[in-house]
């Protein structure tokens, strides 16, 4: 599976971050793997320690296995000053997790992200491609309900 993914890109060094992103997203855990990064570095011929060198430097990549749901709370200024801490507080005790944690039931992670680039609907997360913004608690009780009957 892993090599079906990289043959999709030429072999050089340049595609790496492309393969790097198609294995995560594709992966139902949303992760990066041991063996995925040994497939990857023998199709690119480029050393593991380069990979995990790439990987440690983008937050968006992990080596850690994720929830289904992985929430990306905003953490930059225009969003604490809208109250975001009060927003995070919440997700952690409806949750039960901290940040970089996933919950039991494997359904979410708990990420902080920089700013979204929605400044404007702050406090602003995003749950996997969605973005959610002008959040309160009563919108975040009701994301999660929604997301955890599905
Ligand atoms: S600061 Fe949060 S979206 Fe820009």
């Amino acid at each position: 599976m892993f090599l079906d993914i990289c043959k999709k890109y030429p072999p050089t060094k340049d595609n790496l971050i492309y393969i790097l992103h198609e294995i995560q997203d594709t992966h139902p855990q949303h992760y990066i793997s041991e063996e995925a990064v040994q497939v990857i570095s023998e199709y690119l011929a480029v050393p593991v320690n380069h990979i995990y060198g790439v990987l440690t430097f983008y937050s968006m990549y992990s080596t850690k296995p994720r929830g289904k749901y992985i929430i990306r709370l905003c953490e930059s200024p225009p969003c604490y000053i809208k109250s975001s801490d009060i927003i995070l507080r919440r997700l952690k005790s409806l949750l039960h997790v901290n940040v970089g944690e996933t919950t039991k039931d494997g359904l979410f992670t708990l990420e902080l992200c920089a700013c979204l680039g929605v400044c404007g609907n702050a406090p602003v997360m995003m749950i996997n491609d969605d973005v959610y913004g002008d959040l309160t608690e009563e919108k975040i009780d009701s994301i999660i309900d929604k997301l955890s009957e599905v």
